[in-house]
């Protein structure tokens, strides 16, 4: 029966996308089979390679230009580094436990203590004095567990930048205006974690400190803002979606001289994505007086000794991974004479994050038909990530697809056999073209490179 499209509807809740990401592999509960460990999520067989790609896009988009060098450095490092950075003594939030319930909670982000002094789970006033809890794991290396063998889970991957700034300076050659990127694991005991994987105590950060001259900061501060929101643009997030929440004077952290955060719209709201701050020459002025070590810029062409400021962008990994499925889920109603709906479940990702780019679909599972799809996908998963899938109608394995994103399909069928060709299928068009063998790798190349 013949079917129209009566509406689309949007993401409403983020169940929804736990429950995807669980049935279909892009995030499962960590330790789950031992009921779970609390804000803990490992990255399934779709997620692990779309995680890859997240990772991907953002590194390329820093590290091809000329002026940006990558790094990537350990996550504990010298316990001085903490207390250079301002970490060992301020990196902590404000607590409170309630001593009739027992809840711990954070005073500066609850509003029923903030207006009555109430504790948000069962409303007592029987509380403790607030207490600074800092956010940092702490462990001990080597064998003997007493303060002098402290080391810290890096909170952030930022300071590998600061502390390798020379010797990336030196070895590339590069000259002030440049930038060092990185992608790693950080750490933070969050009080609150949550929202699945929003907010975590184990994550991925992608940072970028960009070292220029005092005076160019606040120019550079302005073109970084652009160039990120570019990004965003550029892999197809819908940019009603984004905005910018610059930080007010009582905002911004001790060192930093300006901020904003990159806010997107997720199911529970407004909440950051990124940040870009105007770090100032704090960072590289503490190592150089924590270390004894000289960590000034000598420019060649002026004869100026000076400390370079620093203008960071720094963004989550897991929360751009969350931030692409929230933006990318819809679902189409359709409904035919009868009055029936039929929904179709679609993540419109762009080509370069879809964990799958192209699925490969045989008409009928006996030969000579299935050699030559098992042929293709072997030619195609030299390039790609490929699935082939021949269990099930044709209409269900494309809502298979459609589900997990991948943009094209590729059917393969008696009639290839005699003419050479196959049928390439649109996730977002569903129109259907029928494309020469030998010009698909092409054909498929140039759609993933024109998406838009
Ligand atoms: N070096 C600067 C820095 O770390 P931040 O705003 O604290 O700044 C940067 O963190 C980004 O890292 C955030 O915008 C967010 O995307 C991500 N992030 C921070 N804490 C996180 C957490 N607990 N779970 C997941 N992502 C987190």
């Amino acid at each position: 029966m013949a079917q129209a499209l009566k509406e689309v509807r949007k993401l409403k809740d983020l169940q929804t996308l736990v429950s995807l990401s669980k049935r279909r592999g892009f995030v499962f509960q960590s330790s789950e089979i031992y009921g779970g460990l609390n804000s803990c999520w490992d990255y399934g067989p779709l997620g692990s390679l779309m995680k890859l790609n997240v990772k991907r896009i953002w590194w390329q988009a820093m590290t091809r230009r000329a002026d940006i060098c990558g790094l990537d450095a350990s996550i504990l490092m010298h316990p001085t580094v903490w207390k250079a950075s301002g970490h060992v003594d301020g990196f902590s939030d404000p607590l409170v436990d309630c001593k009739d319930c027992k809840t711990r909670f954070r005073t500066d982000n609850t509003e029923s203590y903030i207006n009555e002094k109430k504790c948000p789970q069962c409303g007592s006033k029987n509380l403790s004095e607030p207490r600074q809890f800092n956010l940092m794991f702490k462990t001990h290396m080597g064998p003997v567990e007493d303060e002098g063998s402290v080391v810290y889970m890096r909170p952030e991957t930022a300071q590998g930048h600061y502390v390798n700034f020379s010797n990336c300076q030196t070895t590339t050659r590069y000259k002030i205006p440049f930038g060092i990127a990185a992608i790693g694991k950080s750490f933070r005991n969050e009080i609150t974690p949550g929202n699945f994987i929003f907010r975590t105590r184990e994550f991925e950060q992608m940072e970028m400190q960009y070292f220029v001259k005092p005076g160019e900061d606040e120019s550079w501060f302005e073109k970084w803002k652009q160039t990120r929101m570019q990004f965003y643009k550029k892999y197809g997030f819908n940019m009603q979606n984004l905005r910018e929440h610059p930080h007010a004077a009582n905002e911004l952290a001790h060192y930093a001289k300006a901020a904003i955060d990159v806010e997107y719209l997720f199911p529970m709201g407004w909440s950051e994505l990124e940040g870009i701050h105007n770090r100032s020459n704090y960072d590289l002025t503490q190592h150089a007086k924590f270390s004894g070590k000289s960590l000034e810029y000598f420019e060649e062409a002026t004869k100026e000794k000076f400390i370079p400021f620093v203008i960071e962008t720094a963004v989550g990994c897991d929360r751009l991974f969350l931030a692409f499925l929230c933006d990318a889920y819809r679902e189409e109603v359709y409904v035919d004479e009868s009055g029936a709906e039929d929904i179709r479940v679609v993540l419109g990702l762009h080509p370069e994050v879809a964990p799958v780019k192209v699925a490969i679909l045989p008409l009928v599972k006996k030969d000579p038909v299935a050699s030559l799809a098992q042929k293709l996908r072997e030619e195609l998963a030299e390039d790609w990530d490929v699935q082939y899938d021949e269990a099930g109608s044709i209409g269900k394995r494309y809502r298979r697809q459609d589900e997990i994103g991948t943009p094209f399909c590729v059917t393969v069928d008696y009639e290839s056999i005699e003419d050479g060709a196959v049928t390439i299928r649109n996730r977002d068009t569903m129109m259907q073209e029928r494309v020469p063998l030998d010009q698909l790798k092409n054909n498929l190349l140039l759609k993933i490179k024109n998406f838009s």
